[in-house]
């Protein structure tokens, strides 16, 4: 009886968790179904605009055309005129010419020419020559109009061409100077559940390629504008941001720390942009981001890298952390973040996946888990909205036993909480502490990029543990994008005016900032970076920590400290790529490994020089600054070991290797300012 009751039991939990998984299955659905819709009417209401614009240029055109059509056939018709006048002249001479000689042939044949018709027919020789002349006049006039036609054709194409030239040159300065910091701005399209009738006008329109305007209202007038590095309507689908932002995916699997936050209010798209929907087209950054990377992994490893990828995916609720990809029902664990003694930051006792990029199935139960763990609760604003800050990170590090060399990158993709203020939530009791919490990390957040904007002084990376955790990618030495969500509602303008304002501040943190973080290690240094320095410094004499396999795929504990080849891996206080060295030639990856885990360590510190004839630009504060720095130099305090650097990206070598070095991967962009301006 009991164990039937027991069986029962069972099933009917079994029977639950399967309605528990299909109604999620149903809810995933009818998203994308929904975000497939608006994002179709919004591309159909472009189409639609944009075929007016269209229709109206060809009229422009045409008129303009048909103009000048007219003009030239007048030209052509006047000189046909004098042409065919010309023509007349000279038959009608000839035909004089022909009549004289016959006249003169009769004449020479016998007839007595008398003095009068000599005359006569000298006077008309005499006129036949001023014809000719006449005529080769004309026709030289009408050679010079001809040339002077080709002449004028042949400028304007010069002049084309040099104009795409320097759009070309412009372009590539333009590119040179893109930072490490950027920030994108995403609109989303009207949804069925914003109710704004059949023709709403939204609050916020992309102006041009890269700018955006906003108003307080229907009636306002357009007050405030804003430039980012690129602004996506809403007819921008998932594809279209993902193209813009994957260069940022490529970095991390050249060693940077690259971090992409999607910021902005409930309900404006931020894990849309992040998670998405589904597995097709509505599908979002992150398992899009994996792909790139199984794609990226495939060459480099023909090339002779050996990676390996681990995921962890926790969020950050009230200032807890919490493991997503933990195995029970709830984390009863504590989570901590912490520096080892390499200088690294990890956080305590998190799961850590060992994951193939290119088996997406994988990939999709890692999403599918975290979103079921991820925290959820009502506010006034949207029935369900996510209240946490949530961190994908995929820890890459890659191995190249003929070359020597080793590298460690970290992605990693924040769906930050909303950004709305607590007046507007209409949030109370717990829901009012937990919105003042999130917006504390989130204006720690603002604090942080304020103070990077402010160039020196101290940054207050320690004030929440979202900034804590990521001071690796903000404090100049990783790379991070900001996509700001917006919503195009009437009733949104007032939050999407705050967020446009949060990006622009981002934005700022640009200025100098490469000379300045490296310049931080060299001489003045805050207390953060010394502190990383200092952890990175004492591990190093201390060697390598306690042994972890790395390729663990089950729940490792972080705390331990990371995997042999993370120790071996010396953390070069470098605002740049992380590449260094391992310190014996050609191993199997086995026996590398080995060789790897019991190098020594050493002392390292970073000088940067700024680049000889560098280009100098003028900053916002009329100061001029340099546009670039070409080197930076590795000093080593151990005089056995040398160290090279090449352009932005810096490897080190051991005393056993000499060998010439080898940029690795392709994206080295030297961070530079950016030009996000609200201008009124
Ligand atoms: N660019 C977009 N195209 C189509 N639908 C979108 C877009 N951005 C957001 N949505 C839809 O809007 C709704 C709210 O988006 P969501 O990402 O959940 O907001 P947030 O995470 O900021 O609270 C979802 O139904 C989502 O599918
Ligand atoms: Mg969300």
């Amino acid at each position: 009886m009991k164990s039937d009751l027991n069986m029962a039991g069972a099933q009917l939990k079994v029977e639950k968790g399967l309605r528990t998984r299909s109604e999620q299955k149903e809810k995933e659905e009818r998203t994308e179904r929904i975000a497939m819709a608006a994002q179709l009417m919004a591309m159909a209401q472009d189409h639609a605009r944009m075929e007016q614009h269209l229709k109206e240029a060809d009229e422009v055109l045409e008129r303009k055309w048909s103009d000048k059509m007219t003009e030239q056939k007048k030209l052509y018709d006047m000189r046909g005129n004098e042409l065919g006048e010309s023509h007349q002249t000279i038959a009608g001479l000839e035909g004089e010419i022909q009549a004289l000689k016959q006249a003169l042939n009769d004449h020479e044949n016998g007839v007595l020419v008398s003095k009068n018709q000599t005359q006569e027919l000298s006077q008309l020789k005499g006129e036949i020559i001023a014809a000719r002349e006449k005529l080769k006049f004309e026709e030289e006039r009408f050679r010079s109009v001809e040339k002077k036609y080709e002449q004028t054709v042949k400028e304007l194409e010069a002049e084309i061409e040099q104009a795409e030239a320097e759009r070309r040159r412009l372009h590539n300065i333009i590119q040179d100077l893109r930072g490490n910091v950027r920030v994108f701005a995403r609109i989303r399209p009207f949804l069925p559940e914003d109710n704004c009738g059949d023709d709403p006008q939204p609050c916020v329109v992309q102006k041009f390629d890269k700018e955006i305007k906003l108003r307080l209202g229907k009636d306002e007038p357009w007050q405030h504008n804003f430039a980012f590095d690129s602004v996506f309507p809403p007819s921008s689908g998932q594809d279209v941001l993902f193209r813009e932002a994957s260069e940022f995916i490529q970095s991390a699997m050249d060693g940077y720390n690259v971090c992409l936050f999607s910021y902005g209010q409930t309900g404006s798209g931020k894990t849309h942009t992040m998670t998405g929907s589904g597995t097709g087209q509505m599908r979002g950054i992150i398992p899009r981001s994996i792909e790139e990377v199984g794609k990226t992994k495939a060459k480099l490893e023909r090339e002779g890298w050996q990676y390996e990828m681990q995921v962890s995916y926790l969020e950050i609720y009230n200032e807890k952390i919490r493991d997503l990809l933990r195995d029970g029902k709830f984390d009863e664990v504590k989570h901590e973040v912490k520096v080892n003694k390499d200088g690294k930051r990890y956080v305590s006792n998190i799961t850590m996946k060992k994951i193939d990029p290119n088996d997406m199935d994988v990939v999709e139960s890692v999403i599918r888990q975290a979103s079921m763990c991820r925290s959820v609760a009502s506010t006034g604003m949207n029935s369900v909205s996510s209240r946490s800050h949530a961190i994908f990170t995929l820890h890459l590090t890659a191995i190249h036993p003929e070359k020597g060399e080793a590298l460690r990158g970290q992605l990693n993709l924040v769906d930050l909480a909303g950004s709305e203020r607590l007046s507007r939530s209409n949030a109370s009791g717990d829901r009012a502490r937990e919105t003042v919490s999130i917006n504390k990390s989130l204006s720690a957040l603002t604090d942080v990029f304020a103070a990077i904007g402010r160039k020196g002084g101290h940054i207050p990376y320690r004030n929440s543990k979202l900034t804590y955790l990521l001071q690796p990618c903000l404090g100049g030495e990783g790379k991070t994008l900001m996509v700001v969500n917006l919503s195009p509602t009437d009733a949104s303008s007032q939050e999407s005016l705050c967020s446009l304002r949060f990006a622009s501040h981002v934005n700022k943190c640009e200025l100098g900032k490469a000379k300045r973080s490296i310049q931080e290690y060299a001489e003045e240094g805050d207390d953060d970076t010394k502190s990383v320095s200092s952890a990175a410094t004492s591990s190093m004499k201390g060697g390598p920590s306690r042994r972890e396999s790395v390729s663990s795929s089950a729940t490792s504990s972080m705390e331990r400290g990371p995997s042999r080849r993370e120790n071996v891996t010396s953390s070069i206080p470098n605002p740049k790529r992380k590449v260094s060295s391992v310190s014996q030639p050609r191993k199997t990856p086995s026996s590398h490994r080995r060789t790897t885990s019991t190098a020594t360590a050493t002392t390292l510190k970073t000088r940067v020089s700024p680049r000889k004839n560098a280009p100098r630009r003028i900053d916002d504060d009329g100061r001029s600054v340099e546009s670039n720095i070409s080197s930076i130099s590795v000093l080593s305090r151990d005089s056995r070991s040398t160290v090279s650097t090449i352009g932005s990206c810096s490897v080190s070598r051991s005393p056993t290797k000499r060998k010439p070095l080898q940029k690795l991967g392709t994206n080295n962009t030297l961070p530079s300012r950016n030009f996000a301006t609200e201008k009124r």
